[in-house]
């Protein structure tokens, strides 16, 4: 029987082909997509994701990495793990994905105006960061201080080690990497990223953090600012990860309790989801 909603959902559950134009291989496990929406626009917000579907093999969950404010082509940044994944490692230029979104809530970007950020990424979770970094530093007069702190694992797991840099060597940013191991060439931080927490100036009352990451890093950030810094736990934002399946709040896929991943995040303010962050399989 035919139903109001039924069209909606399957037009949401349908892939436009995205023709990629470019393939950058960022680290030796990690690339980027760089694709063209059929029409050349494409709005997002910083933070959201969409679903990539790698024709015949399968869709994944993938964050928009690039800024919100260019026009004309998204960049995806994506770490080989899996089948799907592998998969789209191996597209060309040329070659086509299907993508539905742009899903989820985005990092807080209009709300904290006026506030401190501190950008906390771990390893590939610098990739949904990096949209609000780029939309702070296109907006820079809306924010006071700009900090972002990023750890992975080796000086070789360093993703957009350039851009770190340009960030770092701007009069209006602080930005800091740390290693967990460092190699002969290394001259910097060693350590886990919340080391570099107490490094650098910030009003823990007026400051907001985000931060991505494996969901350790993500549970020791969160309590070393609670705990350390006084920070309150509502304006520390941090994202969930669970396997997803519509994207869309169809399928209960990603439920937790009364929480979809997929539309009640995949941001969300600490409160909101610290107690799930040792919960697997959901
Ligand atoms: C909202 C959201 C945004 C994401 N953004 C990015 C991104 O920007 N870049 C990126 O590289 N990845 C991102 N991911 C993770 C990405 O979706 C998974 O790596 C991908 O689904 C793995 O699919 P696969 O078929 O290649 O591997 P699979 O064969 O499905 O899995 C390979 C391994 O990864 C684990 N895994 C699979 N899916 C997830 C998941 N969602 N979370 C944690 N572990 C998982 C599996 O348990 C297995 O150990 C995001 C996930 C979500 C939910
Ligand atoms: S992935 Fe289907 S409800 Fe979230």
């Amino acid at each position: 029987m035919e139903t109001l909603t039924e069209p909606a959902v399957i037009d949401q559950m349908t892939p436009t082909p995205f023709r990629v134009r470019r393939v950058r291989e960022e680290l030796s496990h990690t690339f980027t997509l760089e694709l063209e929406p059929p029409n050349g626009a494409y709005d997002f917000l910083p933070g959201q994701f969409t679903m990539v579907y790698a024709f015949g093999i399968g869709e994944v969950p993938i964050s928009i990495s690039s800024s919100a404010a260019e026009n004309g082509t998204i960049l995806q940044t994506i770490r080989r793990t899996g089948a799907v994944t592998h998969a789209l490692g191996r597209l060309k230029s040329g070659d086509y994905v299907g993508i539905r979104g742009p899903y989820g809530t985005p990092w807080p970007m209009d709300k904290v105006k006026g506030r401190d950020l501190l950008i906390i990424g771990g390893g590939i979770g610098l990739a949904p960061l990096r949209p609000a970094i780029y939309h702070a530093l296109e907006n820079r007069g809306d924010y006071e201080r700009l900090v972002v702190l990023y750890g992975t694992r080796t000086p070789d797991d360093i993703l957009f080690e350039k851009e770190l840099a340009e960030w770092g060597a701007r009069t209006d940013c602080v930005a800091m990497t740390t290693v967990d191991a460092a190699d002969r060439g290394w001259n910097g931080p060693v350590g886990v990223v919340t080391r570099l927490i107490g490094r650098v100036g910030f009003d823990p009352t007026n400051t907001t953090a985000m931060v991505c990451g494996p969901e350790i890093m993500m549970t020791v950030t969160a309590e070393r600012l609670m705990e350390g810094f006084a920070m309150a736990p509502e304006n520390i934002y941090v994202t969930m990860e669970r396997n997803m399946k519509c994207g869309i709040g169809v399928c209960g896929h990603c439920q937790f309790g009364e929480k979809f991943i997929c539309t009640d995040g995949a941001v969300f303010a600490y409160p909101e989801v610290g107690e799930l962050f040792d919960v697997k399989g959901v």
